[in-house]
């Protein structure tokens, strides 16, 4: 499902943002990335989302050989694949149930099925009630939710989430990883960017570890 070879990032100077990465994640896999700050957990999320490209190598992601994708091809692209965002990337001038409901509006949905659909999402990560709500107006853990919703409502086949639990409490953070879970029960892949030692002890899923750009471990 998701495939990289021989990837390297190289930013201006020469160090490399990622050297040499190899692995591959199958369809409906949960796996960890993990790593210190720094160590290219973003960068490699890049390549595999269209953000970026690799300087050096092939990502595949399903059918797409995504560092040839060209710039037109790439919201097509992008339809079929969830991200969460570090920073969230929240629209602050449209409401929670807006920002959750763009990527059905970008696809043409009709309204009746695109109210049902967002609150549905919004209600299975438990922020419903602030369905109105702007987003400087909610907390960062509901923000963070928010990003979630936004990023599943599409049933992306591959999921990408970057510290999707970094600004929660551990009881938010566990509720989180058992939605993602319950993402990739339903047949998507899962490929979570984490620091949190509590979750990769407590949920024990496969972890490729990264420092420097360069791949340390993958476990099992
Ligand atoms: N746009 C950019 N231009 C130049 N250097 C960059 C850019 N983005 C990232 N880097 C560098 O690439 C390296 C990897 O950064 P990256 O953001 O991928 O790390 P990370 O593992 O996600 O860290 P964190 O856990 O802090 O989010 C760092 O040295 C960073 O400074
Ligand atoms: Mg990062």
């Amino acid at each position: 499902m998701i495939k990289l070879s021989h990837i390297y990032k190289t930013y201006h100077g020469p160090t490399h943002a990622l050297r040499n990465i190899n692995f591959e994640i199958e369809k409906g896999e949960f796996v960890f990335l993990t790593g210190p700050s720094g160590a290219g957990k973003t960068t490699l999320f890049k390549m595999i989302s269209a953000y970026d490209k690799p300087t050096s190598g092939k990502v595949t992601v399903g059918d797409f050989s995504v560092e040839q994708l060209r710039l037109s091809e790439i919201p097509f692209y992008r339809r079929k694949v969830g991200v969460v965002f570090q920073d969230f990337k929240l629209l602050k001038n449209k409401t929670l149930f807006e920002n959750v409901a763009l990527p059905l509006i970008i696809r043409g949905d009709t309204t009746d099925f695109i109210k049902t659909k967002v609150m549905d999402t919004l209600e299975l990560l438990g922020i419903q009630h602030k369905h109105n709500q702007y987003p400087e107006f909610i907390s960062g853990g509901e923000q963070q939710r928010v990003a979630i919703a936004r990023a599943i409502i599409h049933q992306p086949f591959i999921l990408i989430a970057d510290e999707p639990t970094g600004n929660l409490d551990p009881t938010l953070a566990q509720e989180i990883m058992q939605i993602l879970e319950q993402i990739c029960a339903q047949g998507t892949t899962v490929f979570v960017a984490t620091h949190d030692t509590f979750l990769i002890d407590k949920y024990k899923k496969r972890r490729i570890e990264i420092h420097k750009g360069e791949i340390l471990e993958t476990s099992p």
